[in-house]
């Protein structure tokens, strides 16, 4: 269980440029609840998972997990429990590295790196068979650096990455909008597939309604630094965009962001 309470973060505090990201936020997030996040641009989606992942401390307010109050621990603490992957494929994979050195990277996250002698046999052999399951043909391409590979192919990698470890909780920030609308759909489906084997407990930001539908047991939908909409279970299978478009519309009238109305 991942409890946020009440959760307040400015940027830029007392400032002409005071924002208000997260205004007195709470959320329970039980084990293998799957979120997806919608809001209009600067709603605070990524401030939410920007907070969860310790890139920022907030102003007042604390996360807990399992009770463990973690609100002060720096970020890459908190790394081995926190896997995420962002919008830019070109963010979560270091490009000079070869994919199974990214992989050997990923698989050790969160503890201390040392200098090893590299990849060993048993590790590699998983990492295959880890690449095989995408079904990108990338187990074949295993010394090519990543920096080599398209936009899709890298951010499947980023996922399979994210997810390798069995974290306590994956955050998914748009990313699949950097993609063409094929790939964009690979990489849903691979998402659904490796939250579903693993059970994971996993927050995705989007601005496609249908993926925040169709995905998940569970969706929010944030306002101005505050979650305005909580929906799960049985009661979400039932929303429709129309649903979620009138949510906006109710509280943003007719200043609706184009993203939100090309969903
Ligand atoms: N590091 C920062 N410094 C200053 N202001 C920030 C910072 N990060 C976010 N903000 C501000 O906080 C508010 C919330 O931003 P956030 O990035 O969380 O929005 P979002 O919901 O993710 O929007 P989008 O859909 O455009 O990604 C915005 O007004 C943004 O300008
Ligand atoms: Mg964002």
């Amino acid at each position: 269980m991942i409890r946020i309470e009440q959760c307040t973060k400015y940027f830029h505090r007392g400032s002409v440029n005071e924002v208000l990201a997260l205004n007195n936020i709470s959320l329970s997030i039980k084990e293998g609840d799957f979120i997806t996040v919608i809001g209009s641009n600067g709603a605070g989606k990524s401030t939410l998972l920007n907070y969860i992942a310790g890139s920022f401390f907030a102003d007042s307010g604390r996360l807990l997990v399992d009770d463990t109050d973690i609100s002060r621990w720096p970020e890459y603490k908190r790394a081995r429990w926190i896997a995420r992957v962002f919008q830019n494929p070109l963010l979560g994979t270091f490009a000079s590295g070869t994919i199974e050195q990214n992989m050997a990277l990923a698989k050790k996250r969160g503890k201390p790196r040392g200098l090893g002698r590299g990849v060993k046999p048993q590790d590699y052999e998983f990492f295959r068979e880890q690449l095989q399951h995408l079904g990108l043909g990338l187990e074949t391409r295993m010394h090519d650096v990543v920096g080599l590979l398209s936009g899709g192919q890298r951010q499947a990698l980023t996922l399979l990455m994210a997810t390798m470890t069995h974290p306590a909780i994956l955050l998914l920030d748009e990313h699949t909008a950097a993609l063409d609308p094929k790939t964009a759909h690979k990489v849903i489906e691979l998402t659904e597939t490796l939250i579903a084997e693993q059970n994971l407990t996993s927050l995705m930001v989007t601005h496609q309604m249908k993926h925040a539908l169709d995905l998940g047991n569970r969706l929010i939908m944030m306002h101005q630094g505050q979650i305005i909409f909580d929906v799960e279970g049985e009661a979400k299978k039932k929303l429709h965009v129309e649903d979620l478009l009138h949510k906006f519309y109710e509280v943003q009238g007719e200043e609706m962001s184009d993203r939100i109305l090309l969903a």
